[in-house]
């Protein structure tokens, strides 16, 4: 190829080939608790993955191991064909997570928030991370919200920030943890097209782990399920709307038994 086309769209799949995943016998213990059981799976470059699972099966974990936040007791986390705890990886391969909570700083307003990792980075002139933010904000709709303060601001516009925050980073791969947990039908509805646009436009692999079966159905291409640490099923959207393992068929769509009320048995 001839001189690297220079694009005016900080997002353009040129400068964000996708990446893939591969999750291998991974196992996690912390102390005599062992968290994550042998979980093998591989996300495809470009793919949308969700990952589902009960509170406590080990989502989150899982997803700070693609990250580099947690190491594994035993198994290899590969992203990009690279170690995904060693530095280099990152800073090889542009990854981002976004947090359940969305984790944003109350003290900065929502334009300072996006600018903080590229200022802390370097990637550019004051100029250039401007462009880089307002892109973000306005590819999620938040042009109006960027000289607001977190605590200003509704759940749904929480979690758009979060992702516009990711977003600035221009990653390979979007690592989302309970996008959609604490927000209404409609808002849910838009963060799972937001997720699926910025795959069809940006090519971002993505890992979205949730506990919403509509969202999963509607975005996921490939689907895993955590039980207990152990990956219980994988497959994809028709799959998972016949599931063959009873737990996995409760798990999705538990019978609610209000005429001869009793808890289910809680798991500990
Ligand atoms: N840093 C940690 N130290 C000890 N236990 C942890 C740590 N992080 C997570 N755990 C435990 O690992 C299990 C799985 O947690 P997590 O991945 O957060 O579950 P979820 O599937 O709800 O995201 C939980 O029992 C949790 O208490
Ligand atoms: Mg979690």
């Amino acid at each position: 190829m001839s001189e690297s086309t220079h694009t005016t769209n900080p997002f353009s799949a040129v400068q964000t080939p996708a990446v893939g995943v591969k999750i291998q016998h991974l196992s996690k213990s912390f102390g005599t608790v062992e968290v994550l059981k042998d979980v093998s799976f591989e996300v495809q470059p470009g793919e949308i993955f969700v990952l589902m699972g009960p509170s406590g099966s080990g989502k989150s974990v899982l997803l700070k191991h693609i990250v580099g936040l947690e190491l594994p007791t035993s198994g290899q986390v590969l992203v990009d064909g690279k170690d995904a705890a060693a530095e280099e990886t990152r800073e090889q391969v542009r990854m981002a997570l976004v947090f359940q909570a969305g984790a944003l700083f109350n003290s900065l307003s929502v334009y300072d928030n996006l600018a903080l990792y590229p200022r802390e980075h370097r990637v550019g002139k004051e100029s250039e991370i401007r462009e880089k933010v307002m892109r973000a904000l306005q590819i999620l709709s938040l042009d109006n919200a960027a000289a607001k303060f977190p605590s200003e601001l509704s759940g749904g516009m929480r979690k758009r920030v979060a992702i516009a925050r990711a977003l600035v980073m221009e990653p390979q791969l979007m690592l989302y943890d309970e996008p959609t947990s604490e927000l209404d039908p409609v808002m849910s509805a838009t963060i799972a097209e937001i997720i699926a646009t910025l795959k069809e436009e940006y090519h971002v692999t993505s890992i979205v782990v949730s506990h919403d079966r509509d969202l999963t159905l509607a975005i996921g291409e490939r689907v895993g399920i955590l039980m207990g640490g152990k990956l219980l099923f994988l497959g994809n959207g028709a799959e998972l709307r016949a599931p063959k393992d009873p737990k996995i068929a409760d798990f999705l769509s538990p019978k609610i038994d209000v005429k001869n009320p009793r808890f289910r048995q809680l798991e500990t």
